[in-house]
């Protein structure tokens, strides 16, 4: 930590797994469709102009801070943004999601993606953080974020999401020098991003592994950790780091091996197993089913308390959803969600002293 304000900030001291107050909450994609503000920005710009434009992803990243109570922010991009410099171009195909109309499938390929300078090809992005963090001085923190190789890999390999990743582990068995140039570059490529991302004033990073549970424990072990490793390691210990999967919980002690200061679960598993599998030296996030906050009132209720009951009050939990958060959630549950989570979590915290 680097001075005695981010000390204070619970969300940062919870990376560190010191005692909190109240247990802190963000939630993945909390800039997004479901608000209003954002849905009428998005009449007149595009995503990736959004994205582009340093004051709009700033305004953007600052939206729900509006409105909910929230622990930290997450500066607005998108994990797909480094790869248009890499030379691999793409389009959000309407209803579609992204789309890749080249994809990356053999070894010209690879040896054709470029590294590049980040502070040059991505400064919108960097200025976005800059901007943000002047508007957030002594609020709370921000995170910074990439994909992690893997799913990255999986994006330019399948075209676009996938349902099976039949591709990506078909080029991971046929042809494993290939696999590892591109998980190679790819590493190269995020530990520049994540670093700019630091420089320019991040004060936390999650890498977004949300695919890497298609795998098998072994096929992680030899194909994907050695690169997820030298990754989170590229960072240096200047920030805290957040490694999150969806699916994991067949991976959950691999990934813990690969680095990272917490671990980010989603709702297949129990946070309390899954914590006492990973160990208590490392903090944990999570792990709210994001379809929770379609239910009624009292359902986020009772599912709060659960996921708070299994931390029981520990340092170094990080309430969040399991995965993003979806379009159509009521803006009213998301705010009960927030206080709800301070609320009890100081409850039990102060029973406990
Ligand atoms: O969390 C935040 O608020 C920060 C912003 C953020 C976005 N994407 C904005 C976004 C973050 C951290 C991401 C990460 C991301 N992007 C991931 C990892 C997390 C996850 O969900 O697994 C992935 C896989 C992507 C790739 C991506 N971006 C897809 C598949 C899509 C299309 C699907 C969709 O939800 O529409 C996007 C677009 C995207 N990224 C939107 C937002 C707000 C929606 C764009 C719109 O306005 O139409």
């Amino acid at each position: 930590m680097t001075n005695e304000k981010e000390k204070q900030y619970p969300f940062l001291r919870a990376c560190h797994r010191r005692p909190t107050p109240y247990t802190p909450i963000w939630l993945m994609r909390q800039a997004g469709r479901y608000m209003k503000e954002y849905r009428t920005l998005r009449k007149k710009y595009s995503f990736m102009e959004m994205c582009k434009d340093p004051e709009l992803a700033a305004e953007v990243t600052l939206q729900p801070l509006k409105h909910f109570r929230l622990d930290a922010a997450i500066i607005f991009s998108d994990i797909l943004i480094p790869l248009e410099p890499m030379g691999v171009g793409f389009e959000f195909a309407k209803g579609e999601g992204p789309v890749f109309h080249r994809p990356i499938r053999i070894s010209r390929d690879v040896e054709k993606l470029r590294l590049f300078d980040p502070k040059e090809e991505l400064s919108f992005l960097m200025e976005a953080i800059r901007i943000v963090r002047k508007e957030l001085e002594g609020k709370i923190p921000l995170i910074g974020f990439s994909g992690a190789p893997f799913t990255l890999a999986s994006y330019i390999i399948e075209g676009g999401y996938s349902k099976n990743y039949v591709l990506t582990k078909a080029l991971m068995y046929q042809d494993p020098s290939t696999w590892s140039k591109l998980m190679d570059k790819l590493s190269k490529v995020l530990i520049r991003c994540l670093n700019a991302q630091i420089k320019a004033g991040v004060q936390a990073i999650q890498v977004f592994d949300s695919w890497v549970g298609c795998l098998s424990p072994r096929d992680y072990e030899e194909y994907v950790l050695p690169y997820s490793k030298k990754v989170l390691k590229g960072l240096g210990q200047s920030v805290p780091v957040i490694h999150f999967g969806t699916s994991t919980s067949a991976l959950l002690e691999l990934m813990k091996r690969a680095g990272g200061d917490v671990i980010g679960v989603d709702w297949r598993v129990n946070l309390d197993e899954a914590w006492e599998r990973i160990g208590h030296d490392v903090g944990i996030q999570g792990n709210l089913d994001p379809v929770v906050l379609m239910g009624p009132i009292g359902f986020i209720k009772k599912e709060v308390k659960r996921i708070l009951k299994q931390a029981n009050g520990r340092p170094g939990h990080i309430f969040n959803l399991g995965h993003g958060i979806l379009p159509n959630t009521p803006v009213e549950s998301v705010a009960a969600l927030v206080d709800m989570v301070h609320e009890y979590s100081s409850m039990t915290k102060q029973g406990r002293r």
